[in-house]
């Protein structure tokens, strides 16, 4: 029997990225016909105060995210829908694994370098950098293995960038398992969404990202027609004159959103690229991509004014997802207890 669990930061509405690398995976993987499966998402509101936030901005965030994911399709009568915070038994486990991790695994986590490096604004990693950088950064991805392992989970639906986490997510489970002489946690797959990364719009040699301060570079799910056109005209493409073509190294910007048309139609590059024949010019090819995303977001964006317009509703679909979510974590956590002597 399998339970598919996967998380995502309340740091901003949902983009483009997250959708083809996350959302839109997660609903079809709750729409496909697996009896049994368990499906287990929700919003890592605990991960994002590693980087700090305004208690007003992140209650704001936490209540937006929610309506992103209601709104993006995934149901709350086929998922478990909830805040990690209101289950308190993740951050439990978080510390007895953080008793077994050791610094060194934490120290390898490409994000960690990035982010210890945006928080201090430095280009470089050093040991001024590990010295006022923040504990919870480094020891975030253990916390990431405790939400997933406390409802021993299976399979992990993710984009390519939480590889490593997942990696490391092993790793713990097996220390945990090898130390308390267990097999109570399961080693978790990764379900790699199959669309590629996708990029900032304005710099296609980064992800596309909520924390970007160039809003430019990231559409949302509830972006309006003329907002979604204005940010597709606006991106970074290259002056090559004639068809089209997918060549990541050479012609970043253009593959960027030919890995966007492939993300959103489902078709392979090759097909992508094989349809758009017809394309003469920069701006045909942006036109074609600005209305492929108005139309695959129209609801969305209908459904997230209702459902923002209505905190009640949300309040109870967290409300019912976290006692769903409970009820699993706190017989796991005895479990652990019971394995580990603090029972
Ligand atoms: P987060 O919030 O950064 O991203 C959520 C999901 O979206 C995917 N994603 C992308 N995919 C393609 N292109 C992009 N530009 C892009 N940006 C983000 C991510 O791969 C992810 O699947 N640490 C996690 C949240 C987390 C989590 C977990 C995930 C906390 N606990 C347990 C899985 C299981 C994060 O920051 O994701």
């Amino acid at each position: 029997q399998s339970t598919i669990f996967s998380l995502i930061q309340p740091t901003g509405n949902i983009h483009l990225g997250n959708y083809l690398g996350a959302i839109r995976s997660w609903k079809e993987l709750s729409e496909s016909d697996s009896p049994g499966s368990k499906f287990i998402f929700g919003i890592a509101d605990l991960h994002a105060i590693t980087l700090p936030k305004d208690p007003q901005t992140l209650k704001r965030f936490r209540h937006e995210a929610i309506a992103s994911l209601l709104a993006s399709g995934l149901s709350p009568e086929k998922c478990t829908i909830f805040h990690q915070s209101a289950v308190p038994e993740h951050t439990e486990l978080s510390w007895y694994f953080t008793c077994i991790t050791s610094m060194g695994n934490l120290n390898r986590m490409t994000q960690w370098k990035s982010k210890a490096q945006q928080v201090q604004n430095s280009s470089i990693y050093d040991d001024r950098v590990m010295e006022a950088t923040k504990a919870g950064v480094l020891c975030y991805p253990i916390l990431q293995a405790a939400d997933i392992l406390i409802y021993r989970a299976t399979h992990v639906p993710v984009g390519d960038d939480q590889s490593q986490h997942l990696e490391l997510t092993r790793g713990i489970a097996n220390t945990f398992n090898h130390t308390y002489k267990t097999k109570f946690f399961p080693i978790v797959k990764t379900l790699l969404t199959p669309s590629k990364k996708i990029l900032s719009l304005r710099n296609p040699s980064k992800k596309m990202s909520k924390s970007d301060p160039d809003q430019n570079s990231c559409i949302y799910v509830t972006d309006s027609p003329e907002i979604v056109a204005k940010k597709i005209r606006k991106a970074t493409t290259d002056s090559i004159q004639g068809p089209i073509y997918y060549a990541p190294e050479e012609r970043p910007g253009v593959s960027n959103l030919i890995n966007v048309i492939s993300g959103l139609t489902g078709k392979s590059i090759d097909e992508v690229v094989a349809d758009l024949h017809w394309v003469k010019d920069h701006k045909q090819f942006k036109d074609h991509v600005t209305e492929l995303i108005v139309e695959e977001f129209r609801e969305n964006r209908e459904m997230y004014q209702r459902l923002t317009a209505d905190i009640s509703y949300l309040d109870e679909v967290c409300a019912r997802g976290r006692d769903n979510a409970r009820e699993i974590a706190s017989a796991n956590i005895a479990q652990v207890r019971k394995l580990i002597g603090m029972d």
